[in-house]
């Protein structure tokens, strides 16, 4: 009838709106969320440009953390890098010679599984990830033996796991 047709088309524009109005929402949601990408990355989320990665099973043949001979890489005039490699159960270079009162900046990784990086009597304690570069600060003042360990339990050679840093005059 008359009357069915007008109703079915009252229902037909009303149903329309909500349609509308729900893609509207969906498209202003998408336009907040890119806006704040946007502006803001992912700060906060993961630090954008300190996320540093490495192939694992290439560290130990090439790049900086293959030749502990050369691990040790002066970067200012009063700044060393030192590229340490945490591996299961040690630390290269071992030890690790810097000079006293020099910024040093460590630059560490695994080959294997994940290790700790405690130095003794320094607030330096960081995890190293196979496959990622953890980088450390720290300036020593006073010249002597630090010992480095690892406290993530790393496997069956955990509790050997030491390394040692000298600090020279
Ligand atoms: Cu390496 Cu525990």
């Amino acid at each position: 009838t008359e009357r069915e047709a007008q109703l079915k088309k009252a229902l037909l524009a009303y149903e329309k709106k909500w349609i509308a109005f729900s893609v509207f929402t969906v498209l202003l949601f998408a336009a907040i969320i890119a806006f704040t990408l946007a502006n803001h990355g992912l700060r906060g989320v993961i630090p954008v440009g300190q996320l540093e990665r490495v192939d694992p099973t290439k560290v130990r043949s090439e790049g900086p953390w293959a030749d502990p001979a050369k691990a040790v890489v002066q970067t200012g005039p009063n700044q060393y890098t030192v590229y340490v490699l945490a591996f299961s159960y040690g630390y290269q270079p071992n030890p690790i010679v810097v000079p006293k009162g020099a910024e040093i900046i460590f630059k560490a990784t695994s080959p294997d599984v994940i290790h700790g990086f405690h130095i003794e009597g320094t607030n330096v304690n960081v995890e190293v990830l196979p496959g990622e570069v953890t980088t450390v600060r720290y300036t020593f003042q006073k010249a002597g033996e630090y010992r480095i360990i690892c406290n993530q339990y790393c496997g069956v050679g955990h509790h050997l796991m030491f390394g040692k840093i000298v600090v020279e005059e």
